[in-house]
């Protein structure tokens, strides 16, 4: 094994690594390390004056406890302090300990006891400061704890006031749309041309409304996180059947071609039908509602043995690359004239991703722009 070398931090000349004290100045190695390591000022001074560093350059006023302890009087400090002064002026500085010993004043176990009782009594003191400061960690933290305690609170607080808007407007909303219903379904009397497309404009807005107040429903309850999920196993053909049914009128109503690849046989899995369904049916009305006329939405399911794939496929305007992580942001749509164009308030997407999560899936993308967009996600398959 090759010896190390360190270069002493008393005399700057190298020593060997294994030794307790410098060769050259003779100072106590480890002292020197620990005070090198703490910048300790005095070191900085001793630094360049030769003077041996001994484990009494960590105690401060060394003179003074002497004296207080009886060891020597006031006259033998004074005494020893110019023996110091006029060793340094002879180029042989020495620390006072070692003044008071060449002048016979201590024994050196005497010194040694006294300067190992200062250094206990330091270390304490360190220990006590370490303590304070770790109490004031603990108390900081907890203030921490708590602030983060009541923002988490007016967090629940929003997330509440939402869901409680949300259930004041669907009841009178109910009772605007049944009356609707029923003057459009004449039940109340004839209609005229003019009131009828009324009746029927009105009634499109009811559901229009009815779906934000659904979207935002479930939006706060997922933000809480409290987003349940009623599992159960059922067929995703049949579901993606329902769901193209639906589409339909929406389709042709745009003059599109809207196709359902589906496996004949039943496909089963364990979700939340009711949330899939309308993760699906989201996906399909953006594949419509962003395909322009005579354009084509494919809804596909393919039933594998591990996992069901069910994706959606439009040859629409498409998202441009680098803007496919803005679509999943609630309230947000990529082109700000959707919302008049569209319709639609920029929910759909950031719900779907939390329902999907809620079921360990995640929804891909990829899209192209002027060519379309596919997106996809999976299911494990039960049998
Ligand atoms: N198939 C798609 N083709 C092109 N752009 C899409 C498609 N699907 C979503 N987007 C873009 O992502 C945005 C967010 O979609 P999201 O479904 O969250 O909101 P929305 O459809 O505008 O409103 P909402 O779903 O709340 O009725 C859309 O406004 C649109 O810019
Ligand atoms: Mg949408």
């Amino acid at each position: 094994m090759s010896e190390e070398y360190i270069l002493c931090p008393n005399c700057h000349q190298p020593v060997s690594g294994q030794e307790r004290y410098c060769a050259h100045c003779g100072a106590d190695l480890a002292v020197a390390a620990a005070l090198e390591e703490r910048g300790f000022p005095l070191a900085e001074a001793l630094r360049g004056e030769n003077i041996p560093l001994a484990p009494e350059v960590l105690v401060p006023r060394l003179g003074e406890q002497l004296v207080r302890e009886g060891v020597i009087d006031e006259a033998q400090l004074q005494e020893a302090l110019a023996y110091q002064q006029r060793q340094a002026l002879a180029g042989k500085p020495c620390l006072l300990g070692q003044a008071l010993l060449s002048l016979g004043f201590v024994e050196r176990e005497t010194l040694d006891r006294a300067i190992t009782e200062q250094i206990l009594q330091l270390q304490a003191a360190l220990e006590q400061a370490n303590r304070t400061l770790e109490q004031r960690v603990a108390e900081r933290t907890a203030e921490l704890q708590a602030a983060l305690q009541r923002l988490t609170q007016l967090n629940q607080i929003k997330s509440n006031f939402i869901s409680n808007i949300s259930h004041e407007l669907r009841t009178p909303l109910a009772h605007i749309k049944g009356y609707l219903e029923l003057l459009a379904a004449e039940m109340l009397g004839e209609l005229n041309d003019e009131q009828m497309q009324a009746a029927k404009t009105a009634l499109r807005s009811t559901d229009r409304l009815e779906k934000l107040i659904d979207d935002l429903l479930q939006f706060s309850l997922a933000a809480r996180g409290a987003l349940s999920l009623d599992i159960e196993r059922f067929d995703m053909a049949q579901l993606a059947r329902q769901v193209c049914l639906q589409a339909d009128a929406l389709a042709r109503l745009k003059v599109l071609q809207l196709d359902c690849i589906l496996p004949e046989k039943p496909c089963w899995v364990q979700a939340d039908s009711e949330k899939i369904e309308w993760v699906l049916n989201e996906l399909t009305e953006n594949a419509i509602k962003f395909t322009p006329e005579e354009g084509r939405v494919i809804v596909r399911v393919a039933c594998g043995p591990e996992i069901v794939e069910i994706s959606v496929e439009d040859t629409g305007i498409g998202i441009p690359e680098e803007r496919i992580a803005e679509i999943f942001e609630p309230f947000h749509q990529l082109d700000e004239t959707a919302t008049r164009r569209y319709g639609g308030t920029g929910l759909g997407l950031a719900l779907t991703r939390r329902i999907l999560e809620a079921h360990g899936s995640v929804l891909k993308v990829r899209s192209q722009v002027e060519k379309g967009t596919l997106v996809h996600f999976s299911l494990p398959s039960v049998s």
